[in-house]
């Protein structure tokens, strides 16, 4: 069999191919269709300090190419996920990647001091990102605070820690690069494009919060380009998010730099996509001369100009 492990820092995984947060909620719904421990990991929905009932409705809209979603990190709090949704996820056979959010400093020493005390968990991933929710969860739109979160969850536990950035910035490099100065063992690229959508005869929004984050195929070339940028300027192992459904998706997002991959957007319509890809990576790695993804990460060929 094929060696598809990879390694991002002190996170290693059995194959590159993960689940991305809130697209397959607590792994529990996807019990019919989906081979977990074929997975390199999932990464369950944002929990939050406390539980949140999320934004108003509608809180979801198809566009073209893409899903726009203004959820609002809807959760039931960090204790009843530790309680009671953890356990089960831990059964699963493959890496769990915790994913937390809050507004202050303090929660997240916190959570990541809980997290450390349960054993089997593979990686936190910090949720600093989210377009959907005002007033502090978006630390990563500011490079002094995003690594202050990595600080505050590093001093507190001894898990991998990923730091899931925005690309609703003017560049995301700054960013990554202070989130890996920090101690962050890879970054996540990227959430979700803040976009709106209108009903023009009623006149309203569509969306009960106005505004949310488009993910999908439409936004894969910007997160390609996101993903080759920060890997171009910053030596941190970066986990490829936007609009992956393909082998072809997944292999691009290796040669702009990616080290893994989240499938996010295309669970809702094919949930079984995760485990599709981990079958078709060899046959493409082999396309490519390469029989391990490490082979493949940023091995990207520009033309030389002129
Ligand atoms: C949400 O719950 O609003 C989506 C999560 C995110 O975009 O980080």
């Amino acid at each position: 069999m094929a060696d598809l492990s990879v390694s991002l820092n002190r996170l290693k995984l059995k194959n590159p191919i993960l689940v991305a947060s809130g697209t397959f909620g607590y792994a529990k719904e996807m019990t019919a269709f989906v081979d977990f421990a074929e997975l390199g990991g999932i990464i369950p929905k944002t929990v939050t300090p406390q539980p949140r009932p999320g934004n108003p409705p509608p809180r979801t809209v198809e566009t073209a190419s893409g899903l726009l979603n203004s959820i609002g990190l809807d959760n039931d709090g960090f204790d009843q996920f530790v309680a009671e949704k953890l356990p089960g996820l831990l059964k699963l056979g493959t890496s769990i990647i915790v994913n937390i959010a809050a507004k202050a400093m303090d929660d997240f020493h916190r959570m990541a001091k809980v997290l450390q005390g349960v054993p089997g968990i593979a990686g936190i991933e910090l949720n600093i990102s989210c377009p959907n929710v005002s007033g502090g969860v978006d630390f990563g739109t500011d490079p002094v605070m995003a690594a202050e979160v990595v600080s505050a969850v590093r001093s507190s536990c001894d898990l991998p820690v990923i730091a899931k950035l925005t690309p609703n910035v003017t560049s995301v490099v700054p960013i990554a690069r202070a989130v890996a100065d920090a101690g962050a063992d890879a970054v996540s690229l990227v959430n979700t494009f803040q976009g709106m959508a209108i009903d023009w005869k009623k006149r309203r929004p569509i969306l009960g919060n106005v505004l949310g984050g488009l993910s999908g195929p439409a936004i894969k070339p910007l997160a390609l380009r996101i993903v080759w940028q920060v890997s171009q300027a910053v030596p941190v192992p970066i986990i490829g998010i936007g609009g992956i459904q393909s082998i072809d998706d997944v292999m691009e997002f290796l040669l702009a730099g990616a080290t893994a991959v989240q499938v996010g957007t295309a669970n809702f319509y094919n949930p079984g996509v995760g485990n599709q890809l981990v079958r078709e990576l060899p046959e493409a790695l082999a396309r490519l001369n390469a029989s391990t993804p490490s082979e493949v990460t940023g091995k990207l060929e520009i033309p030389a100009k002129g």
